[in-house]
Parts: structure tokens; C-alpha cells; sequence
């Protein structure tokens, strides 16, 4: 059956994933089924964030059409990621899906009206947009106060929705805030590396012993730690997990 008039993907987002080749792991699948208007998502990294929240714009895009859907990150590279992997969704459900009026390296608009639109992570130029059906930020506790406060008046007059996505970065910012006071409106989901089925039990103790204690809590561990006990860099230590980047004091 085409996909755009098929009852069950349109009701169940789990369906749309499944479809497209993926099982959602079952706090992907409650966070697909979950229609609250505002989620964060503190997880692991390679937890699989970015990923089920590809498969939440897709499914606002074809079955809430015409939806406006924007992705919001600390960069534009980063957006893009993003939107890479709700194109590789769309493309995953072949001739099926509603067909594709118009694309570019930062959008994508479907015949059916609905767009998902990567946005820039500057503040200044992503003003303009409104009526928007779903937001999505992810690496959210990288993203500046300002760009957050810049977007969210985009969902006041649609009562849209709005998921943030990322792993902690100390307690600053609109992610620890909006996690830690947000008061009720939120809905928050936590999700340790030791939750992710794909992240092999062995290989987080290695990388442990390699981070350090304090930066596996925040990356694996889904800690808000406090950045005055930080000792290296956020730079210096993902630079020290790189292969490709050659030691300072490499000849001694
Ligand atoms: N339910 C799933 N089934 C199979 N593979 C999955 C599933 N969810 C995520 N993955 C895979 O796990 C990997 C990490 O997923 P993803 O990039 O979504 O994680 P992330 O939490 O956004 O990571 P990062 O913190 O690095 O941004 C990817 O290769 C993705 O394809
Ligand atoms: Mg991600």
C-alpha cells in the first residue's frame, strides 16, 4: 500500500520506522509514540538520538502535511547530519513515499506541501520562520542561549512541538535549565550508555579508563558535571580518540 494513505504508519510512527528498516530500540518506540509537546532528551552518545528523531520529522512530514519541520543544531554541519539521516529515511522507503517537489543541500519539500528545513546555527539568520509543526535541536546543550530564545517563539502561534536532543555539556545553559527547572511541561528521558543494546559493555570500560572519570559521566554517563572540576578540554580530549590527530610530544 502507498505509504502516505497507509492508516497504521500514519498512526504509528514505530510502523514508519520498522518500514524503513529499523527496529526502534523500546525507549525509541515510547519516544516515537509520545505526542507531548515538549521532550528532552538527555542520552548517551551513539545512543541513537539523532536517529529516531529522523524518523520523528519524517513522519510529522508526511502525515501532518503541509508541516513545517526545522532542524536546529550549534552548527550547520551539525544540522546537517542530521538531515542527511532523514534523507536516507525517505530514501529508504522507495517509490512509496510522497514524492519530492523540491530539494537542496538544506531542504527538503515534499508534493504534499510539507518541509523539513536545516537551519544554520546563527541566530541572526534563522529568523522568518513560522506556523512550525515540529523543532528539533540536537547537540541542544551546545547550542547558545540565544539561538534557543531566537526559535522558540516560531512555535507559539502553530503550538508546535519542540524535541531537544543532546548529552550534557556541565550545568549552563537553556539543556541543563530546561532539564533541571523546566518545570512540568517537559517531557525528559534519560538514557545511559549501558541502556544502548549496541554499545558493547567491554568497549565502554576501555573507553572509561581512556576519557577519564569525569568526561565518561557526561558522555556515557548522562551527567550534568560541574564544569569547575573539568581538567582538559572537550577539544583536547575527543582530539586524544582521534587516530588522526598525531601527539604533541610524539618523537619522546
Ligand atoms: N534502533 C536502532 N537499530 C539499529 N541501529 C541503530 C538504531 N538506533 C541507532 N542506530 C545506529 O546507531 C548509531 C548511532 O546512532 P545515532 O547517530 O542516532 O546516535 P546519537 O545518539 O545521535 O549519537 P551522537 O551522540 O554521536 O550524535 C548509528 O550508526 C545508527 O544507525
Ligand atoms: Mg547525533
Amino acid at each position: 500500500m502507498a505509504i502516505a494513505v497507509d492508516l497504521a504508519l500514519a498512526l504509528d510512527p514505530v510502523r514508519l520506522a520498522q518500514r524503513i528498516g529499523i527496529e526502534p530500540d523500546p525507549w525509541q518506540a515510547a519516544l516515537l509514540r509520545n505526542r507531548t509537546r515538549q521532550m528532552i532528551l538527555n542520552c548517551s552518545r551513539q545512543a541513537g538520538k539523532s536517529t529516531v528523531s529522523s524518523i520523528l520529522c519524517l513522519h510529522e512530514a508526511l502525515y501532518y502535511p503541509p508541516a513545517l519541520v526545522l532542524l536546529a543544531s550549534p552548527s550547520l554541519r551539525q544540522s546537517g547530519e542530521l538531515f542527511r539521516k532523514v534523507k536516507e529515511s525517505y530514501a529508504a522507503l522507495g517509490s512509496e513515499a510522497v514524492p519530492v517537489a523540491q530539494e537542496s543541500a538544506l531542504r527538503l519539500e515534499l508534493v504534499n506541501g510539507s518541509r523539513i528545513v536545516c537551519l544554520p546555527g546563527k541566530e541572526a539568520s534563522i529568523r522568518g520562520f513560522s506556523a512550525v509543526r515540529l523543532l528539533v535541536v540536537d547537540e541542544a546543550s551546545r547550542v547558545p542561549d540565544e539561538l534557543y530564545q531566537a526559535i522558540r517563539p516560531m512555535l507559539a502561534v502553530s503550538g508546535g512541538r519542540l524535541v531537544l536532543l543532546s548529552t550534557p555539556f556541565g550545568r549552563r545553559g537553556f539543556f541543563h535549565h530546561e532539564w533541571a527547572e523546566g518545570g512540568p511541561d517537559w517531557q525528559r528521558v534519560q538514557i545511559k550508555a549501558d541502556q544502548c543494546p549496541r554499545i558493547p559493555k567491554d568497549w565502554l570500560a576501555k573507553e572509561r579508563a581512556t576519557i577519564g572519570d569525569w568526561w565518561y559521566r557526561q558522555e556515557y554517563g548522562c551527567e550534568f558535571v560541574d564544569t569547575t572540576d573539568q581538567v582538559f578540554r572537550y577539544e583536547d580530549v575527543m582530539g586524544a580518540l582521534d587516530p588522526s590527530v598525531k601527539p604533541l610530544f610524539g618523537g619522546l
